[in-house]
């Protein structure tokens, strides 16, 4: 089973990429499903319904948010009526919309997506590591869904990496956004489960973390905000990650890094090559 996952997608350049790309992409590797995170998506804060129903009509077949899921205060009620779009599970119950869904792959596999939010450095949210466990219990890898994947949004590596552990042998991959920056570290832990602590995010990489880097850097010098944070508008990076799944087991067979256009070093999956 061929899965593609990209990292938070920032503004108009973000959007843009996954919709000239994706397509494409879903093509070119026959992938079976598609997991975005939109939680930037609009104007670098939040999600709106328009550009919800633009991420799913270029193929993602599930979209997960973080922390500014909630930026438009559309997304409260909007949220209600797709199942599509995820929040992170652990806001407190009541919190409008749901953390995970089952959804069928191409191929007609059940595909568990969980979308969760760390707690160091972040909002004091319900603790991730129950709440995922609780998804876990009741929907698990073979029994109920043929592969789960994780989309933990977390600040800090080590709650990354814990969690990692954590999910092994249980999901087929935990894969980190919200720090918008890739790194290196992708790997199938000692049980299975694919790892990668940040996707990075589909952005342009000529500013800090998407956002036009003058407000930033000033900010960073005189602790003065003077303008609002804006996405910047250069090429965007498509940024995210290639899991490959035995359906057998559930379990990842490989994972890489794909990267297209923009300002990163571009690469792509040889295993599908
Ligand atoms: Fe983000
Ligand atoms: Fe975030």
């Amino acid at each position: 089973m061929r899965v593609l996952f990209l990292g938070d997608v920032v503004g108009r350049s973000g959007r843009l990429a996954v919709i000239e790309q994706l397509p494409g992409l879903r093509e070119r590797y026959q992938l079976d499903f598609v997991v975005v995170n939109g939680e930037n998506a609009a104007g670098g804060f939040g999600i709106t319904e328009p550009i919800l129903m633009e991420l799913l009509d270029a193929g993602a077949d599930a979209v997960t948010t973080g922390n500014h899921v909630f930026d438009q205060r559309e997304a409260l009620v909007f949220i209600e009526r797709y199942d599509r779009l995820l929040r992170p599970v652990n806001f407190p119950p009541g919190t409008p919309g749901r953390g995970a869904g089952l959804f069928k792959t191409r191929s007609g596999a059940d595909m568990l997506v969980i979308n969760a939010q760390g707690r160091v450095f972040m909002a004091d949210l319900d603790d991730p590591f129950r709440a995922i466990d609780r998804e876990l219990e009741a929907c698990a890898l073979k029994s109920g869904a043929d592969a789960i994947l994780i989309d933990f949004h977390a600040e800090a590596t080590s709650e990354k990496q814990a969690m990692g552990f954590f999910v092994d042998g249980r999901a087929s991959a935990l894969i980190g956004t919200h720090t918008h920056v890739p790194t290196a570290d992708e790997q199938i832990l000692p049980k299975g489960t694919a790892y990668i602590s940040d996707a990075g995010m589909c952005g342009d990489f000529d500013s800090v973390l998407g956002m036009d880097k003058e407000e930033p850097l000033q900010r960073f010098l005189t602790k003065i905000p003077t303008a609002r944070f804006s996405p910047s508008h250069g090429e965007a990076t498509l940024c995210g990650v290639a899991v490959d799944i035995d359906d057998a087991t559930g379990l990842a067979r490989a994972i890489a890094p794909l990267r297209v256009g923009g300002r990163l070093s571009q690469t792509e999956p040889a295993f599908w090559l």
